[in-house]
């Protein structure tokens, strides 16, 4: 087997795919029948601000996967819109599976293999209104919706993953006891219920999070299945969110953290065809659950440590518990500083590159994300970008990160000297 280094670089495998990653309600502007949208809009509201117009990608997808192949990528991870596609339920929109298909059809034209998620967070708002994911009826609609959408878009897609982090809910429950304020996010859901005349109004990820995961693995199972009846013939998985667990004192709940968060979805992924790891930073575990970030230490504007090595631990937990390839389909730091994102992927990358040196089957690295964008609650304040929007104009303009990890790409390698 020929080396992996040479002249002071290392080679990632051939094939290796290297992204940038965006979700539809973050960046595509007017989601204005998706549950979220609803939850922007009531008062009060835990979001900073509407998604509003986001970065109008849905008119300018074009210009975006141009530069993203011209600055040398070769892998672009979009999600479709569930509340687009079936705006009633039952009753499919082909026009707006056909701007999917036209999207699909424009990162094959320059070059990009298209990673598509069916679900990353928002729904349509009558699903919200029927129970979401605390329902098993939710998963049945979600199957339903996934059948449809593979059959129209399937002969075009490279990967897809069925959801994107379903285990945010068990995630929350652990990270949330630090500053969520769950009275004033259940007023939200009531006001929205009322607003869309439903009884109840249950968007991701408020729902009771055991009953979530249980809803939410039968779907994905059942969803790979319809998705891979479909045409064309692709790998389908499942991202979850990560972090570094790192246990603190004695009698640390760490491990029961893990076993909650972490090993029923690395089971479901493991009878699919690959896992998505998604990792940003670590979380200190101490004997009453999250201790929150060490005093004194770096943060990012999510207020999140600033922990690169995120990346290199959460694929080799995943490794020791799951046989399928690991594909990184998010990582990423939220700064205006972007020598410090240039820093954060130089040593996620060197962490990556040990984890492959071991025999680890990682077969790419999908960056959070391709532009500035709308950060869910927290609005637009947190900048994750490889490339900047201009909020008035919608301008946008490449970062040095998206020159860095771009060339990367285009080699193939990093130097070891920097
Ligand atoms: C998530 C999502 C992304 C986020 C990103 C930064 O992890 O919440 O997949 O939509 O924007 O992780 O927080």
């Amino acid at each position: 087997m020929p080396s992996a280094h040479t002249n002071g670089a290392y080679h990632f495998p051939s094939g290796f795919l290297w992204g940038a990653a965006t979700a539809a309600h973050q960046v595509e502007g007017s989601n204005v029948n998706s549950d979220l949208w609803v939850l922007e809009h009531v008062k009060p509201t835990l979001f900073a601000e509407p998604s509003g117009d986001a970065c109008d990608h849905y008119h300018r997808y074009p210009e975006d996967i141009r530069l993203l192949a011209e600055l040398g990528y070769n892998t672009y991870r979009f999600s479709i819109e569930w509340a687009r596609i079936e705006p009633e339920p039952g009753r499919f929109s082909i026009s707006q599976l056909d701007h999917y298909r036209r999207m699909l059809v424009a990162c094959h034209e320059n070059g990009l293999k298209p990673m598509v998620t069916f679900y990353h967070f928002s729904s349509p708002r009558w699903f919200a209104g029927l129970g979401g994911w605390e329902k098993l009826s939710g998963a049945d609609a979600f199957v339903r919706y996934c059948e449809r959408a593979a059959k129209h878009l399937g002969d075009l897609i490279t990967l897809a993953t069925t959801f994107n982090e379903p285990n945010l809910p068990a995630l929350l429950r652990w990270v949330g006891n630090l500053n969520l304020p769950f009275t004033t996010a259940r007023r939200m859901t009531r006001h929205a219920a009322r607003a869309t005349g439903a009884g109840q109004f249950v968007p991701f990820p408020m729902g009771d999070a055991g009953r979530v995961q249980e809803v939410m693995i039968s779907a994905h199972h059942q969803a790979v299945q319809v998705i891979k009846s479909g045409p064309g013939s692709y790998p389908v998985g499942v991202s979850l969110a990560m972090q570094d667990e790192q246990a603190v004192g004695a009698n640390s709940r760490r491990d029961r953290k893990c076993a909650e968060v972490y090993d029923p979805w690395l089971a479901a992924a493991d009878k699919s065809d690959f896992l998505g790891v998604q990792a940003y930073t670590r979380a200190r575990v101490g004997k009453s659950g999250d201790l929150g970030p060490e005093p004194g230490f770096e943060l990012t504007q999510m207020g999140y440590e600033y922990w690169p090595d995120a990346l290199e631990q959460t694929v080799r937990y995943a490794a020791a518990r799951s046989s399928v390839p690991i594909y990184v389909t998010e990582n990423g730091i939220s700064t205006d500083e972007d020598t410090r994102r240039i820093d954060y992927i130089r040593t996620a990358l060197d962490g990556l590159r040990r984890c492959l040196e071991d025999g680890i089957d990682v077969r790419g690295y999908i960056h959070w994300s391709l532009l500035d964008n709308f950060e869910w609650i927290h609005g637009y304040r947190p900048r994750f970008g490889l490339i900047s929007v201009n909020r008035q104009t919608r301008e946008r303009t490449v970062k040095p990160s998206a020159r860095y990890l771009g060339d990367i790409a285009k080699r193939n390698s990093m130097s070891l000297a920097d």
